[in-house]
This record gives C-alpha cells, structure tokens and sequence, in this order.
C-alpha cells in the first residue's frame, strides 16, 4: 500500500508539545500521482485520511475526535477488518454511506463525516474508491470508542430529519453551458475536495448556507477566509496560477496556508495534478464574489516594508517581560526569519508579514493561532517551518506582538485581546462567535425540528391505522 500520510497537526498539539506529531516520519513518496490507482488518487483529492487517522496511527483506523458545540465525533475505522472496520460492506453500502450518511446498519452517520458534499461523487469514482480501499488498505482490528452524544442528539434518527431539510444527494450534473475543464472544477470543489466543508458558513442547525457558498467558514477557533471572487475579502484579485500555487504548495507571497488549511494541502492538495487543481482554479473564479459588508481595503494590499528597531536596539529589557514592546518582541522573536523590516527573505521562504492576507483581515484568531503554534509540514522537497511560540511567550506578549504587527504591517482596525489569546491557547476559543447561546438556539431548534416530525409520522400512521378500520 503507498499512502502518503503526515500525522495530522491538531491545535491541541500545536499549543501543547508544538510540533511533536508533525516531525514523525512522512513516507516520503514523492507526489507522483501516475504511480497511484485511480481509486487511491479519489480517496485523496476525497482526504479521506484527515479524519480517519490519527496522528502517528494507522492509515484510516478512526479514533479521530471531531469537536463540535455538543461534543466530540468519533471518526470510525474504515479499513477492510471485518470485525471493526468496513470489510463486511458491499459496495452498494459503502456508497450508501459515503454519499448518503447511511451506515450498514442503517443508522444515520453525523454530517462531520462530509457526506452532504461527497453525494456529489460519481458512481465510478465511488467504484474506484470501494476497490481501492477493500483491496490496498491494511486492515486493522481495532475499533474506535463509540460516539456519545446528548440526548436528542444520541438518536441518530433525528439525522433523518436533518437530512431531509439538508441533504441535497443529487449526483454532480455538468452544466452543458461551461467548458470541461469548468465542470471538472465544479465536481472537485463541490464533491471530493469539500471545500465548502470549512469555508462555506453554517446556519444555526449547521448546515452549509449554500446561497453564500464559500464567503468563510469556521473550523473551531480557526476561520476559513471568503475564497469566491470578492477582490477585498476573498481572492478575486488572485491569478489562477496563484490559486492553484497555493493548494499545490501552501504557500504564495500574499498567503500561506496554516492550521486546517496545511494539513488539507499537506494531506490531499499537494498530490493532485495540476490539470485537476487548474480546473478547480477556473471554476473558483467563475462563482459570484461574496458579499462583504464594509471592507475598505483588500485583505492582501494592507502595509509596508518598515521597522521600529532603532527604538529598541541597545535598549535594556524591562523586569516585568509582559512590558515589552511590540519591536522588541519582533526583534527577538521573528525578524531572524521574517527579517529586520519583515520584508521576508527574496527566495520567498520566509515570507513578507507586510501584503499578507495573515495581518489583513479584522478576524485575528489566525494570526494568533500560528503565532501559538507555529507551521510544520514537509512540502515536496523542502521543509515548511515555523517554530510554535506557546511556550516561549505569554498571552500578554502574543497580544502585543499581533497588535504590533496589525498596526505597522498590516490592517490596523484589526485587533487581539488578552482573553482571546487565552481562549485560543486553552482551545476553548471559536471563529464563529458567542457559541454558548448560539448551542442553545441550535439545540433548541433541532429538538423542535425532531418533534415536529414525530408528530407528523405519528399522524400519518394514526390515519392509516384509522382508515384500515373503516
Ligand atoms: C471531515 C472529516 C471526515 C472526512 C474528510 C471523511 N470522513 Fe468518513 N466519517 C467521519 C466521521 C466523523 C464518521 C463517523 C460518523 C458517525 O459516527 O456518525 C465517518 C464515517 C464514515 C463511514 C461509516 C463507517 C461506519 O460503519 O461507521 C465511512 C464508510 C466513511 N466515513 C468513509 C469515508 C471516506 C471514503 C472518506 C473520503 C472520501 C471519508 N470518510 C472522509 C469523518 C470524515
Ligand atoms: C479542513 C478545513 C478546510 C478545507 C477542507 C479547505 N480549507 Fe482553505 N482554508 C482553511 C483555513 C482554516 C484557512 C486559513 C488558513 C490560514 O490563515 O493560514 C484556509 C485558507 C484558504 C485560502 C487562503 C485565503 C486567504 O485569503 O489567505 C485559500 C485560497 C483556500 N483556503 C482555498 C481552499 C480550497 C480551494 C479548498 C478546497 C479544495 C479548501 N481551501 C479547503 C480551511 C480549509
Ligand atoms: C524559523 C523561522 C521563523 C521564525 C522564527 C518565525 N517565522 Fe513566521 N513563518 C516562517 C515560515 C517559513 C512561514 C511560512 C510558511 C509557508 O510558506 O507556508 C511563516 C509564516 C508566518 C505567518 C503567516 C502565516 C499564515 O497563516 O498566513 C505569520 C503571520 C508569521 N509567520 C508570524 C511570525 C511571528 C509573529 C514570528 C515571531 C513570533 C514568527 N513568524 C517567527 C518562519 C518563521
């Protein structure tokens, strides 16, 4: 079997150990998508091995926790064991379950698997992916724990009603009016590279809210940008060369990927081919740009080259380490790497703190989050890294360093406080806002939702019952 898997880097290691899974070992096959059965290339445009694996375990033997408002989802084995994987299935129940949310038992899966989007896959991709994983993948006889969730949301059924408002499990139908290579992109970015998973916003049963497709999601305290055509908050200012260099390595001058979106290029992105991610570029491009409410600026144009050093240069550090400055922190702790003025390095390794959507945007959690926890990943030929900073500086520190590097390199509107890095370091932080309230509104809702539908099902049978009497 050759998969290609990086450990996943999860936040809660990236503030704690930093770094520990993503330096474990990469079976360093090259990205040589020719070598690759065609199942085995949709399982990864699918990622299929982001939630089935756990850092450092084996290929697609579940274990994953997903963490959502009403608690952890478990992500399943999915290996050929027939005693704790998906070696009993056949391929009319995996394809149930991928594209439907049907279990073989014929219980509900959750949607944290994807499936809302993956009904979207073709039959013969589903084929190709069925072979592939009963045949290529090892199976592994150890079951994850079980999910438990609440009650309602323990009866899986109540993900029938879920469903029946959301799910949408119409095969992908080309649009005979666009070019092939257009359609190819609309399957991949609709179906199997589920962007819209993290990037499109969620209604308060959470759902995707398809009328604003890919205008910026959440994913935990990490917020996934605007990426429709919106040249100030998404990327319609962006080439497709440089979409499509993005995915490819994570990295252009106005952006790099980190949190979520690294493990997404590092796990599934880096291995398709460029003819499949131009494809994906040009459908991209094409989707109606995102409202966005007031933005003045494009995210990626805030900023200059410039420092602050000769105020701080052989000037003596303050006892209280909380008191220093914003320069001062950059000097010691950043410009070794981002340079003196952050300029970046011209080989572009490190890149520019200055024109960077990473100090543009008034959402900071990011910003933060990869000054917490660095970036790790091995890209192909060179190694992605940025060294974590949560053990080395404090909540107040981080703080005063990210408004610094707001006010001089990028958007100054934008602004991070001292909870929101404390909330961000214990990973009880949210991109999405007060997520107490909002849990009740939501539960509050699902039960009415559930309820209503009982009472409909138990009329319809009262009236059966009621006519097979006269
Ligand atoms: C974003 C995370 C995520 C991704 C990506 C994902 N899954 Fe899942 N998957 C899950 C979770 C979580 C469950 C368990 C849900 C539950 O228990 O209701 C699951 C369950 C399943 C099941 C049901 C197994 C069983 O009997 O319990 C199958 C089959 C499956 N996934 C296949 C796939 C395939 C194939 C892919 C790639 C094309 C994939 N998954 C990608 C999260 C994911
Ligand atoms: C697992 C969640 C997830 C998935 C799946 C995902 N993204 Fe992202 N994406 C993110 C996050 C989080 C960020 C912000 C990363 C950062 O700030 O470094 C991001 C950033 C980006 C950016 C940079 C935007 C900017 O303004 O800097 C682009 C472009 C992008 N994603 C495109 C895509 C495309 C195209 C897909 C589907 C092929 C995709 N993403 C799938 C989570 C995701
Ligand atoms: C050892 C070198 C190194 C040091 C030290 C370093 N960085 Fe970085 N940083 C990088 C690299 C490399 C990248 C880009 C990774 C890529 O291209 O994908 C990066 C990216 C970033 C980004 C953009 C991330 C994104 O999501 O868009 C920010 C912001 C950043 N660094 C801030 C800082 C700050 C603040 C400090 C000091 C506390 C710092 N860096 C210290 C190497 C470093």
């Amino acid at each position: 079997m050759t998969i290609r898997i990086v450990p996943k880097q999860r936040v809660c290691q990236l503030l704690g150990g930093v770094l520990i899974a993503a330096s474990q070992a990469l079976t360093a096959a090259p990205a040589d998508n020719e070598s690759m059965s065609h199942g085995e290339y949709v399982s990864i445009l699918g990622d299929c091995v982001a939630c089935h694996t756990v850092p450092g375990g084996e290929p697609f033997a579940g274990g994953v926790r997903l963490p959502t408002p009403i608690g952890d989802i478990i992500a399943t084995n999915i290996t050929p064991s027939t005693s704790a994987g998906i070696g009993n299935y056949s391929l009319e129940q995996f394809d149930a379950a991928v594209r439907q949310g049907i279990r073989a038992d014929g219980k509900r899966l959750y949607p944290a698997m994807p499936y809302t989007a993956y009904a979207k896959v073709s039959d013969e991709d589903i084929a190709a992916m069925y072979e592939w994983f009963m045949n290529e993948v090892e199976p592994v006889e150890q079951r994850p724990p079980a999910t438990e969730l609440p009650f309602p949301f323990n009866i899986r059924l109540s993900m029938s009603a879920w469903n029946l408002l959301f799910l949408d499990d119409q095969p992908f139908t080309p649009d005979p009016s666009q070019s092939e290579e257009w359609n190819r992109g609309a399957y991949l970015v609709e179906g199997l590279t589920h962007c819209g998973t993290c990037h499109t916003p969620r209604n308060l049963l959470m759902a995707e809210d398809n009328d604003r497709a890919l205008a910026g999601g959440a994913v935990g305290a990490w917020a996934a940008p605007d990426i429709t055509p919106n040249p100030e908050t998404g990327i319609g200012d962006w080439s497709s060369e440089e979409i499509v260099q993005y995915m490819k390595t994570g990295s252009i001058a106005k952006s790099q990927a980190s949190g979520p979106m690294a493990e997404a290029v590092d796990h599934s992105l880096r291995y398709v081919t460029d003819q499949d991610l131009h494809a994906m570029a040009v459908y991209l491009k094409s989707l109606p740009a995102a409202e966005a409410g007031e933005v003045v600026q494009a995210v990626h144009t805030w900023g200059g080259e410039g420092d602050k050093l000769a105020e701080v240069r052989g000037i003596d550090w303050p006892d209280d380490r909380d008191q220093l400055s914003g320069p001062q922190l950059f000097d010691a702790y950043c410009a070794a790497c981002h340079q003196a003025a952050a300029q970046g390095t011209p080989d572009g390794v490190m890149p520019a703190l200055f024109n960077n959507t990473a100090t543009g945007r008034t959402q900071t959690n990011n910003l933060a989050l990869v000054i917490l926890g660095g970036i790790h990943w091995v890209a192909e030929g060179h190694e992605v890294h940025m060294p974590g900073f949560a053990h080395e500086l404090s909540d107040q520190q981080i703080t005063t360093l990210s408004n610094y590097l707001t006010d001089m390199y990028g958007n100054p509107e934008a602004e991070v406080t001292v909870d929101q890095v404390a909330a961000l370091r214990e990973g009880t932080a949210t991109a999405d806002g007060q997520p107490d309230l909002l849990l009740l509104v939501r539960i509050g809702l699902l039960v009415g939702v559930v309820v209503v539908i009982l009472l409909v099902i138990w009329l319809l049978r009262r009236r059966r019952h009621h006519r097979s009497h006269y």
